[in-house]
């Protein structure tokens, strides 16, 4: 747990409480956490998923490991102690947004289960939903893809502490949801993740 440093803090409520502004919107918020190696699809299907609630009228946002570690984890590596800072102040963010009633979609390595299970209890703790979302994808499959061609810089000693070759994944032992991404299509892993959160009454009426 990060230590609170400031003291003499304090929360201020508003007038406007989270279901009012649920109301408004028609929607709920909360945060699904895309978890994976690189190259395993988190951002393809939430680029896809993102589109496909916009049309059903929901507003989703995406956080994303590359976007954020460009404005406001600039900051950070990849060191053990860096992806720990990278992924409490996502954390924070995505629970900022959920509480402001938007389906937030992290999608982050975010490669210790100490730091997943931070996040789940942040958002627990402020009664609001957080799914984790296996995104799995064998080594071999992501290292054929590899987008960026990060893995071959990884193997040729470029690149150092690269998740998957010379740093580790812990893959969730329980998630919320297991996408199986070299064997499924990505509407097929929009359409399972649309029906869960019907089913948790994330969506709405609508
Ligand atoms: S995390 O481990 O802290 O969750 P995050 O998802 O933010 O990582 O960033 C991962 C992205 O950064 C990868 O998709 C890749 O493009 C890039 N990257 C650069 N160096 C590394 C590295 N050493 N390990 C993993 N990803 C890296």
């Amino acid at each position: 747990m990060t230590e609170q440093k400031a003291t003499n803090v304090h929360w201020h409520e508003g007038k406007v409480d989270r279901d009012a502004r649920y109301e408004v919107l028609g929607q709920k918020g909360g945060t699904l956490w895309f978890t994976g190696l690189s190259g395993s699809g988190k951002s393809t299907v939430a680029v896809a998923l993102e589109l496909a609630l916009l049309r059903r009228g929901k507003i989703a946002y995406r956080l994303d490991g590359d976007n954020v570690r460009l404005g406001i984890n600039k900051n950070l590596g990849f060191s053990a102690e860096d992806r720990k800072e990278n992924i409490r102040r996502i954390g924070e963010v995505s629970k900022l947004f959920a509480d402001a009633g938007v389906i937030v979609l992290s999608s982050f390595i975010s490669p210790y289960r100490e730091d997943r299970d931070m996040v789940r209890a942040l958002h627990d703790a402020d009664n609001l939903p957080f799914l984790e979302i296996y995104v799995d994808c064998p080594l071999a499959e992501a290292e054929r893809r590899d987008p960026k061609g990060l893995y071959k810089k990884a193997r040729a000693g470029e690149i150092k502490n690269f998740t998957g070759i010379d740093d580790p994944y812990e893959a969730p032992l329980k998630p919320d949801l297991h996408l199986h991404s070299e064997k499924m299509s990505v509407q097929d892993e929009v359409e399972l993740i649309l029906e869960d959160l019907q089913k948790r009454g994330l969506l709405g009426k609508n």
